[in-house]
């Protein structure tokens, strides 16, 4: 992906920079800059500038800055490629690619959208034709009428070993349906169908062109495969960018002021069936920032409806702390036990869903209810358990406002004094450092050690050691392969793994005996003593017990970290420099490609 230097000039210099950012955020001439409210962050009091001769914005309040092509790439939730390619066409510049894989590129995604659309017209052909008899009667029993049916383009795969290849492959390559997602290479030249025997759900993009499917099973004797399976990210399908249902929903979103979020399709197709038609899902894939991200565009708030098992408790709680997280509103609707949106709806009715959405719970209940249900908030320590998992999750939130309310409100219903709450929420926000990363609580002489060392050791790094020393075999195996010692970033804890590394197989060098004595300054003893001996980081169960997912964790958690800092240090560099040269534009652009690493990274670590 290459698109000429002198291009971007062009670009940039064509564009108003005032003109683009106008369409978002209204700005007013303030001496030889324009001033706004900023689009990142709540504020009242504008303090977002923009220089129109310099190309640039710069808010004082949160910080955020950058030229033309950030910014599009911020609100739009696009590449850096994608907003050179809107900022052309905006400024009606030609682009053009010599000798480039672009046009290449450009007929491989024409050609994938299009075998994507007529999959949806075959399948759905097939589910009103003869061969869809059974699916369309599952459907009726569902309590899908036709008009549903049509509006979300369902549809019925074969049940036969490669229906849609067969008739396809007279109007495609081999090499696009396998990129579509929609056929498989199964062995030299023998070609099957990924979606066989299933109710098909189209997925759309925000425009409302189909970019991938869901497959639903239907027949008893296929019981043992996934119950849904999905199409493959493609070059048009990034599943944690695509929210289900979003094309239908985004009026409704904007009109009712909220999102509801649920977790199925189906869940989010009986709902629009009866009326409720502000809802998404995410499709295939747990809720990503991303998703959020998306939606903030739409609507500052959102209501968690998901399904009553542990499975969707926990896939709400995660939700819940990436919408925070983003400065959403979030309030959530319990289910009764057993029930998924989609039975709900059918058992009560519009107004059964409507009372629930009036009882919905703002997180405080929520969680505060979850702990009242299992006996936990009658002893004074459970209580403050509780109050120490809200304040955690308050702790996420960047819009100060918004924190002091809930402060208030939980001084309130749990009668604590706000002093303590505030406390607490200082405590925490200076142990988290982002993501999972969190110092250690000095303590006592150590404070003036911790000055001097700048660096801050995570939980991640004591995990690593404590893993190195008290593991299994095949732990220690994967960590001594896996493991690059340029991933700690702390100069004590870097020598102690090192020593370990070295020693692995050595139980008299590697004991907790004689690791205090290998390390005399404070810090490392403290290191190790934390790592080893510390209760809350000390293994549970016996050594023989396997630890390699824990050990797989820790080992992401550290390139995510490593990653996170690169892409902060490049923040830095961008923010110092003055000026947009062809050096922060090739900055923007590692910065972009290291985005989708920690992206991956982080995908990853959920299917651990
Ligand atoms: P559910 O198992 O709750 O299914 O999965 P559902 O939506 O209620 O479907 P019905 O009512 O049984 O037909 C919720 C969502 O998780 C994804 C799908 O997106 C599904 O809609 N999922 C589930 C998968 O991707 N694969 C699976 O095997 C199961
Ligand atoms: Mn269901």
């Amino acid at each position: 992906m290459k698109i000429p230097q002198n291009k971007i000039y062009e670009i940039s210099s064509s564009i108003d920079i005032v003109e683009v950012i106008s369409a978002v955020t209204p700005l007013r001439k303030a001496g030889r800059s324009f001033v706004g409210r900023c689009p990142f962050h709540e504020e009242k009091t504008p303090s977002f500038s923009v220089s129109q001769e310099k190309g640039v914005y710069h808010c004082f309040g949160c910080g955020k800055s950058g030229n033309v092509f950030t910014f599009i790439m911020e609100t739009e939730n696009v590449t850096f490629f994608d907003s050179v390619k809107i900022l052309a066409e905006k400024a009606n510049i030609q682009l053009e690619f010599e000798n480039d894989p672009y046009d290449s590129d450009r007929n491989k995604i024409d050609a994938i959208y299009e075998i994507n659309n007529q999959a949806a017209r075959y399948f759905h052909n097939n589910l009103t034709g003869r061969d869809g008899a059974y699916a369309m009667e599952y459907l009726t029993q569902r309590g899908l009428d036709e008009q549903t049916i049509r509006q979300f383009g369902l549809g019925y795969s074969l049940r036969d070993k490669d229906s849609l290849y067969r008739q396809f492959v007279n109007e495609f390559s081999k090499e696009d349906l396998i990129d579509s997602g929609l056929v498989l290479n199964i062995g030299a030249d023998d070609f099957r169908d990924r979606f066989r025997g299933r109710l098909m759900f189209p997925i759309f993009n925000e425009a409302g062109k189909v970019i991938a499917f869901g497959g639903r099973r239907m027949y008893d004797e296929t019981k043992d495969e996934a119950k849904y399976i999905n199409s493959p990210e493609t070059k048009i399908y990034n599943k944690s960018r695509t929210l289900y249902g979003l094309n239908f929903a985004k009026q409704k979103i904007k009109e009712t002021g909220y999102v509801i979020l649920v977790e199925g399709y189906m869940d989010l197709i009986s709902l629009f069936r009866y009326g409720v038609e502000n809802v998404v899902a995410s499709s295939g894939t747990s809720l990503t920032n991303q998703h959020v991200k998306i939606l903030s565009r739409y609507t500052k708030e959102a209501v968690v409806v998901f399904d009553s098992d542990l499975a969707g408790q926990n896939a709400s709680r995660r939700a819940i702390e990436l919408i925070i997280e983003n400065d959403l509103s979030v309030s959530i609707i319990p289910l009764p036990q057993g029930d998924d949106p989609d039975t709900f709806i059918k058992k009560h009715g519009l107004d059964g869903f409507k009372n629930l959405l009036n009882k919905r719970q703002s997180i405080i209940e929520y969680i505060g209810n979850g702990y009242r249900d299992k006996g936990m908030l009658d002893s004074p320590e459970r209580k403050t358990d509780f109050v120490r998992e809200i304040i955690g999750l308050i702790a996420k939130m960047r819009d100060e406002i918004k924190r002091d309310f809930y402060i208030k409100d939980i001084a309130e219903k749990f009668a604590i004094y706000e002093s303590i709450i505030r406390k607490e929420l200082e405590k925490n926000s200076r142990l988290r450092s982002k993501g999972l990363t969190r110092e250690l609580t000095p303590s006592g002489s150590e404070l003036q050690l911790r000055i001097r060392s700048s660096v801050k050791l995570s939980i991640v790094e004591l995990m690593l050691i404590r893993l190195l020393i008290d593991s299994d075999a095949k732990t220690k195996n994967f960590l001594m392969d896996s493991l690059e010692i340029n991933l700690i970033t702390d100069a004590s804890a870097a020598k102690i793994v090192n020593y370990i590394m070295m020693n692995i197989d050595d139980p008299e060098k590697t004991s907790h005996v004689h690791l205090f004595n290998e390390f005399q300054d404070d810090r490392s003893k403290e290191i190790i003593g934390k790592a080893l001996l510390d209760e809350n980081y000390v293994i549970a169960g016996s050594k023989d017990k396997n630890h390699l997912n824990e050990a797989k964790q820790v080992l992401n958690q550290l390139k995510l970290m490593n990653i996170r800092s690169k892409i902060s240090d490049i923040d830095s560099k961008i923010k110092s420099a003055n000026e947009y040269t062809p050096e922060t534009l090739e900055l923007l652009n590692l910065q972009q490609n290291l985005k989708k690493e920690q992206v991956e990274l982080e995908k990853g670590m959920k299917s651990i």
